[in-house]
């Protein structure tokens, strides 16, 4: 049997005639960069997100950036988030030449552990950026709470966790600002690169929207030094095509961690299962822990299973972060995570057989590693 990481031609084939009659009113319009379809998606993320603004954006890692460029962050200040997340959180702060100071994560949820936080402000900290790895929303209440003691800025780097929730409020919605990437791989994925920020704050708001265009406001009178991060209406109309869809996608994401929690749990193998300690997990990527983590994968790629590391270097250890001067060790959590993490097949359309088939290949894999081990 073949199990995909992820089959977005099934996803295509459920709802084709909405997405190419989407693409073709693009083309009858001609419009191509932000104007109306971008607009009818900002207004639909913002109220999902339950946030007064949305901005869309080029990528999630342009999201992070604006942000940024919009608090004045550059060199001589410091920006907080973890080593165990895409490089694009960490990349952007750098690419403002300010300096990243990592926390640890927790080994639970794997997003920033809030206790170590404020050990790490110093006058120079300006903001925090927690990541809400794999569709699950950090800690988010002493989070902003130190943010509130330390008159930093929260940018909730919310690429993988579009709709997750903590203690009922949405991703986005808590900090100030929140920052979305429509990457295809993502639970709401565009037919290329896309991103949105959101905001509770209209000040911001309106920096952000200006900055996304060179920072002309009107046009050709530049207020700001911006940059050109502006969504294009062929991947706005997509991604609101798919809009409509997502809860029912996330359902069923859901379901599917549901039963590998289930089958994985009744099998009793020596495996990490994912964690849900917020009220909406909306599983991005289902990941378990395992120490052979390496071999597994190797047997899961023979038996046809797609699975995928994220991520196997964390970022203190990354050769263009060597200046920063971490070293191995420095961040324990993030490091062992790094080593021991797998992500399985999750998307909306894996099958039942499909789930039972992946476990079936765990189990077969502990019994012949365990077997192993006894004849030594
Ligand atoms: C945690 C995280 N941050 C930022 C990004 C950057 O988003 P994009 O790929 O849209 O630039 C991603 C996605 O790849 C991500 O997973």
């Amino acid at each position: 049997m073949n199990v995909p990481l992820l089959d977005l031609k099934a996803q295509y084939a459920a709802i084709k005639p909405e997405i190419d009659a989407a693409i073709a009113d693009v083309l009858e319009s001609q419009h191509f960069i932000l104007g109306p379809k971008v607009e009818e998606l900002e207004k639909a993320v913002a109220a999902y997100s339950n946030c007064a603004h949305a901005i869309g954006v080029s990528s999630g890692s342009d999201a992070l950036l604006a942000c940024l460029m919009a608090e004045d962050i550059g060199a001589g200040d410091e920006v907080i988030t973890t080593p165990y997340s895409f490089f694009a959180t960490a990349g952007a702060i750098s690419r403002l030449r300010a300096t990243t100071v990592f926390v640890d994560v927790d080994p639970i949820t794997y997003n920033i552990n809030p206790n170590q936080i404020s050990s790490k402000v110093t006058p120079k900290t300006r903001a925090i950026i927690p990541v809400h790895l794999y569709g699950q929303m950090a800690d988010m209440d002493p989070v902003m709470q130190i943010a509130d003691e330390c008159g930093l800025v929260v940018i909730e780097d919310a690429a993988q966790a579009i709709g997750a929730e903590y203690k009922g409020r949405r991703a986005g919605s808590i900090g100030h600002y929140g920052c979305f990437s429509f990457f295809p791989s993502k639970n709401l994925g565009g037919a290329g690169d896309g991103g949105m920020i959101v905001s509770n704050d209209m000040q911001r708001a309106e920096k952000v929207r200006c900055l996304r265009g060179h920072g002309a406001k009107p046009k050709y009178y530049h207020k700001l030094v911006g940059g050109n991060f502006r969504l294009d209406a062929l991947q706005a109309a997509v991604v609101s095509a798919k809009l409509p869809h997502l809860d029912d996608w996330t359902a069923a994401r859901q379901r599917n961690a549901k039963r590998y929690d289930e089958l994985l749990g009744k099998a009793g193998l020596p495996i990490g299962l994912p964690a849900v300690v917020t009220n909406r997990h909306i599983f991005n990527q289902y990941v378990i822990r395992i120490k052979n983590r390496d071999e597994l994968q190797s047997y899961l790629k023979q038996k046809g299973v797609g699975t995928e590391v994220y991520y196997p270097v964390p970022l203190h250890l990354q050769e263009c972060f060597a200046y920063l001067g971490y070293k191995a060790g420095a961040f324990p959590e993030s490091e062992r995570a790094a080593k021991e993490t797998l992500a399985l097949p999750v998307y909306p359309e894996l099958t039942d057989a499909q789930a039972r088939y992946v476990v079936d290949c765990i189990c077969e894999f502990v019994a012949k590693e365990n077997a192993a081990l006894a004849a030594r």
